[in-house]
């Protein structure tokens, strides 16, 4: 059996005649940048997100420094992220000129933790970006406790978990803005690249929308800006997909319960840990072995034997070679969390399209490696999940 990583074309399948039909009104329009159906997906997107505001970008990169350009953060200031997120994270803080700072993650979140960001403050501190990693919150009342008491703003990164909430709170309502990336592998994918930004703000949105389109609102009037626009195509493709994002992360979430029932007795690498309260959308089912040396030695097994699975992130930015290319960097603390994070992290298939016998053959595979290397697996958890948990990640 093969077992794909994502299930794009399936997807498109089961849902054609929808997407088929928004992109033909789309052309017959006539109408295919800053269109009817742009306005369309975006009003969609805010009431989905229960936000005042949404507005369609060219890509999830661009929506998080426009956001720090929106809110006037750039050179001289200094942005507090976590180090094992998609590298796009800290790419966008280096892009408005500012400086990322890294704190660690939890240890089983994987979320950057909350008691490590205030060791990081400085004068110059502008902003936190948490990330919504592989499809569960970061601890948003804690970071928005933090962001407070010290007049920080808050991005939220939820290019990977539309639709996850936590324990009596939304994305996107207690931060400034929170972006998302719709590129194709997300849990709402284009067949392309976009991205959007929701927000409650009135003036971050009039900035972004600005911004986005060459500084105009109006034509011929301009002032400094770019070209970050959603187009009208994209924006049907992503209109037919969101009525279905909820029964898509259920689905997400019926694979990663089958999953961790089928790997629960697995010596050798440890399972996500999705948190009480918490709903987790699982863009990403990351397992973590015990052993750095497996991470790479369990994948090839697997993709071997016709599972195709991946890594996310096997190279923690700091460690990129080159870091930090000239751009303002600083690691506060130790990052062993978010390192031990990198070198163990192993992606399974995961999309709402799984069959149950492919997961079922996923879970056999990973048995059976795990088999073979069970007698030489330490005692209780591994490097990544091993730091002390604290009150966020437990
Ligand atoms: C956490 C995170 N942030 C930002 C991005 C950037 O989004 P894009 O690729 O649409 O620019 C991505 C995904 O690609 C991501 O996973």
């Amino acid at each position: 059996m093969k077992v794909e990583f994502y299930g794009h074309v399936r997807q498109y399948h089961n849902i054609k005649s929808e997407i088929d039909r928004n992109i033909q009104t789309v052309l017959e329009s006539g109408q295919y940048v800053m269109g009817p159906m742009l306005k369309q997906f975006e009003a969609e997107l805010a009431t989905y997100h229960g936000t005042k505001y949404a507005i369609g970008l060219g890509n999830g990169t661009d929506a998080i420094w426009l956001a720090l350009m929106a809110l006037g953060i750039g050179p001289g200031d200094e942005v507090i992220t976590h180090p094992n997120t998609f590298f796009a994270t800290a790419e966008a803080i280096w892009i408005a000129g500012a400086t990322a700072v890294f704190v660690d993650c939890c240890p089983n979140t994987k979320c950057i933790c909350p008691d490590r960001i205030e060791a990081a403050i400085t004068p110059k501190t502008k902003a936190i970006i948490p990330v919504h990693l592989y499809g569960q919150c970061a601890d948003m009342v804690a970071i928005k406790k933090i962001a407070d008491k010290h007049k920080l703003k808050v991005i939220e990164d939820n290019a990977q978990a539309i639709g996850a909430n936590g324990p009596g709170f939304k994305v996107g309502e207690l931060s400034d803005a929170a972006t998302t990336s719709f590129i194709i592998q997300k849990n709402l994918g284009t067949f392309g690249d976009s991205g959007a930004l929701v927000t409650n703000n009135p003036d971050i949105d009039t900035q972004v929308r600005r911004l986005r389109n060459h500084g105009s609102t109006q034509r011929n009037v301009h002032s400094y800006g770019f070209n970050s626009r959603l187009d009208d195509l994209h924006a049907g493709v992503l209109s037919a997909k969101l009525k279905h994002i909820d029964a898509w992360n259920d689905l997400r979430r019926t694979w990663a319960t089958r999953y961790t029932a089928g790997l629960k007795d697995c010596k050798t690498f440890d399972l996500p840990v999705a948190l009480p309260g918490y709903r987790h959308v699982f863009h990403l089912y990351v397992i973590e072995t015990k052993k750095p040396e497996w991470r790479d030695q369990l994948v090839d097994f697997l993709v071997k034997n016709g599972v195709d699975a991946k890594t996310h992130y096997s190279i923690a930015i700091h460690k990129q070679a080159g870091y930090p290319w000239d751009k303002g960097a600083r690691v506060v603390g130790s990052v062993s969390n978010a390192e031990a994070n990198a070198a163990c992290c192993i992606s399974l298939p995961m999309f709402p399209e799984l069959k149950p016998e492919e997961v079922d053959y996923v879970i056999a595979k990973v048995k059976e490696w795990d088999g073979q290397h069970a007698a030489q697996a330490p005692a209780g958890k591994g490097p990544a999940q091993s730091g002390s948990a604290c009150k966020h990640c437990s």
